[in-house]
């Protein structure tokens, strides 16, 4: 029997992307290298990278980079927005590398191959009738300011920041109203490379990478309402609904204390626009002082974001013992043993979209947007061409039916969905082309050999079909 799901008339629905996973040409028309472009392919890449084994250097003899070819989206886009016109999209979610419109990060003069680039690709999303969502900085920070900085712990990048979200803001906003401004911000929680452009730095280091983001996400705020004052701004977490293990007090005083340094706190001063009383005492208790400047305090307070976007792929289990861990899920948390899991072992869990919707939507009462979910997952090419991707199509499904049950059962304002990957492209955290998640597929393997050739898998007409009747009939 088919499931049902309901979604409200002007729903946005679409696919999201980052410019390093699928764009390639990493290095032409003036663009600089990036953080991804020195992230090496395969399993390995987190530990190559968080260890310093992997120099800040492209190293060809030791190790394959498939960011650098992308699935050539730069070369091949009018193709493939074509196929997201054809499934029907309403918004297309990608980046802005930032090492396209400023090579180092450090320039005075933005790089004009870099702003016609996506010019002509916003212009050809609205040729097809699609809005662009753009995410601003999505573990893309241009690789100079981790070397000659230090990355995102040094306060002058605000300033570099602020200086390109200026230029991209003035040059696009009357084609692009939504925008988020840092991709998966909360990962800085856990110093996480991609997102603070730093490794194994003190956790005070950490946290002032994620101040120094968050004034810098403020001013692009203030500076898109003063050009617009109906554009719409974004901050971005994953969110990892989280489970105490059993029913002991301890163990789910242990979750709340987890959920909310991960889970809460980048949304918490991203939305409410200040440090909430436990961030503060945190701090004390752990001897991290930041270094706030004058003023940025109340820009904080006096531009927060307009809306709540979030990814979501799996849950988290928390316990206080010894239990069989999960291979997938971002804390190294506990096996659910009520849940399936991907071939990465990231769990899989659409109840717990459900009560992520409404946790978020009961705490801060903005607008919410579901930025990336979807299956990572090995696609099998039959003999006749096809690619039967039922396995995906029945994840979307389960994860369609409880986001309807929170619009329509419990009052949730979810106004976007964009599944992750919508087209093939390289895998954020293991940098393999293998690990896909699109309605298309890319003829692309980990080494970077294959056509590039586009195929609609089944799930293409699936979601096409989702989107013609705004939902699951
Ligand atoms: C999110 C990122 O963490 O998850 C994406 O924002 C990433 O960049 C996606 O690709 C899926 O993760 P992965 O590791 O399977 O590519």
């Amino acid at each position: 029997m088919t499931k049902q799901a309901v979604f409200p008339k002007e729903f946005l629905w679409g696919g999201a992307t980052a410019a390093n996973q699928l764009e390639g040409a990493h290095d032409e028309d003036g663009k600089g290298l990036t953080i991804a472009d020195v992230s090496p392919g395969g399993k390995q890449r987190m530990k190559l990278l968080m260890t310093g084994e992997s120099a800040l250097t492209i190293d060809y003899d030791t190790y394959t980079y498939p960011n650098h070819v992308g699935i050539d989206f730069y070369h091949r886009y009018k193709e493939d927005i074509a196929l997201f016109a054809e499934m029907g999209f309403k918004t297309f979610r990608m980046s802005i590398s930032w090492a396209r419109i400023f090579p180092n990060g450090d320039e005075i003069q933005p790089n004009e191959a870099g702003l016609k680039f996506y010019e002509e690709v916003i212009d050809e999303l609205l040729k097809h009738g699609i809005e662009p969502t753009i995410t601003m900085s999505h573990y893309e920070t241009p690789l100079n300011l981790v070397k000659n900085y230090g990355g995102w712990k040094n306060r002058e990048l605000i300033g570099l920041f602020e200086r390109y979200a200026r230029t991209i803001l003035t040059r696009f906003h009357k084609k692009v109203k939504y925008w988020m401004t840092f991709n998966e911000i909360n990962t800085g929680v856990f110093g996480s490379f991609f997102s603070v452009a730093m490794r194994n730095e003190s956790a005070e280091n950490n946290f002032q990478a994620l101040h120094n983001q968050f004034v810098a996400s403020s001013l692009a705020t203030k500076i898109a309402h003063e050009l617009d004052s109906e554009l719409k701004i974004g901050c971005m977490s994953i969110y990892a609904t989280m489970y105490a293990y059993d029913c002991n007090p301890k163990t789910v005083m242990t979750k709340d204390l987890q959920n909310r340094m991960f889970n809460y706190f980048c949304n918490d001063v991203q939305v409410r626009g200040e440090y909430p009383t436990y961030a503060t005492k945190y701090f004390e208790q752990n001897g991290i002082q930041l270094h706030i400047a004058k003023g940025e305090l109340e820009l904080l307070k006096n531009h927060p974001v307009d809306y709540l976007s979030f990814s979501y792929y799996m849950s988290a289990t928390v316990s206080t013992e010894e239990k069989e861990k999960t291979a997938g899920n971002f804390f190294g948390g506990a096996k659910n043993p009520f849940l399936e899991a991907s071939e990465w072992g990231w769990e899989i869990d659409p109840v717990g979209l459900r009560i992520a919707l409404n946790d978020l939507y009961q705490r801060y009462e903005v607008p919410l947007y579901i930025s990336e979910n979807g299956l990572g997952a090995i696609d099998k090419v039959e003999k006749d061409g096809t690619i039967n991707d039922d396995y995906r199509i029945a994840y979307l499904e389960k994860h369609l039916v409880e986001m309807s049950k929170a619009i329509n059962e419990d009052g949730v304002d979810l106004f976007a969905y964009t599944p992750w990957g919508c087209i093939d492209l390289v895998s954020a955290s293991t940098g393999e082309m293998s690990k896909r998640y699109g309605f298309i597929y890319g003829d692309l393997d980990d080494l970077g050999e294959g056509t590039m050739a586009r195929t609609k898998k089944k799930s293409f007409t699936w979601y096409q079909n989702v989107i013609k009747n705004n939902g699951l009939v």
